[in-house]
């Protein structure tokens, strides 16, 4: 198969598998909308993720605790209309998969059944385990999420990097082989030190993706907004802009609005 050829076959969980095993990095975006979704999988990125972060950029809470099973699920499913080859993954927002295995499967099946994605998110390790191994076995493929996991934001009371301490790095590192274990396809890790997240790259054999964990990783995650200057709200250390969206959109409305004011739009080839 040509390199063009391979550019272009669709994402598979085994296509992500086989990248780390060849030690070709994985480049993940978040998008949430169909306009997006198409301009982000058209460019070549190898995983979607419709993020819970959603209820930030998209919905203008706070955190990621109020977006619900139904908007993920119309966030996901406009995603899906618009991806040829990337994999699509959808989160489980919050209250959908916490304390109760059969919801969490009910959850899981809803999201697969009516966006069409091809795999579902899930933050934590050992205490969320049950509902990871009841989803997998239905046969949806599962990524887990460890370290900073903004879901249990008020339990942690800040964004700061996770597992600096000792216990915490142990604990991740268990939760990863946990994960791997119970069969999941791949784990985000957020915001931890990069000498720990390369260690469980190295010890698990399934794709870690990181943000804000550093560069000895299998791939990537970025959110889209953030990294087009769309959201300039949020400034981490872990976060390279790659455009000013803000400042390009409020450009090109700005001309609008004078356009309109002064009675230069529209002109006499832009009417019936
Ligand atoms: O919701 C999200 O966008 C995420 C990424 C930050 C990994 O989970």
């Amino acid at each position: 198969m040509s390199v063009a050829q391979e550019r272009r076959k669709k994402v598979t969980t085994h296509v992500l598998s086989e990248m780390k095993m060849r030690d070709e990095k994985i480049a993940m975006l978040t998008a949430y909308d169909y306009s997006l979704a198409k301009i982000v999988d058209s460019a070549g990125v190898d995983v979607i993720l419709v993020g819970d972060s959603a209820s930030n950029v998209m919905a203008g809470w706070e955190t990621t605790l109020p977006i619900t099973l139904d908007q993920m699920i119309y966030h996901g499913a406009s995603v899906v209309r618009a991806v040829h080859r990337s994999l699509v993954v959808v989160d489980m927002p919050f209250g959908t998969y916490q304390g109760n295995s059969k919801e969490a499967l009910t959850s899981a099946i809803r999201i697969m059944k009516e966006t069409a994605a091809d795999a579902v998110k899930l933050e934590g390790g050992r205490e969320i385990l049950e509902s990871v191994e009841r989803i997998l076995s239905a046969g949806i493929p599962v990524m887990g999420h460890l370290g900073l996991t903004p879901q249990s934001i008020h339990k942690f009371g800040t964004y700061t990097v996770r597992a600096k301490q000792d216990e915490e790095a142990k604990k991740l590192i268990e939760d990863a082989h946990l994960l791997e274990e119970a069969g999941c396809f791949g784990i985000v890790l957020e915001k931890i030190p990069a000498t720990l997240a390369g260690q469980v790259a190295k010890e698990v054999k399934i794709p870690i993706i990181g943000i804000g964990a550093g560069n000895q990783v299998d791939g990537q995650v970025l959110v889209l907004h953030d990294m087009l200057g769309i959201n300039q709200e949020f400034s981490p250390r872990f976060l390279r802009r790659y455009h000013n969206l803000f400042a390009e959109i409020s450009g090109a409305v700005g001309n609008y609005i004078d356009d309109v004011k002064g009675l230069e739009f529209p002109n006499e080839r832009e009417q019936y």
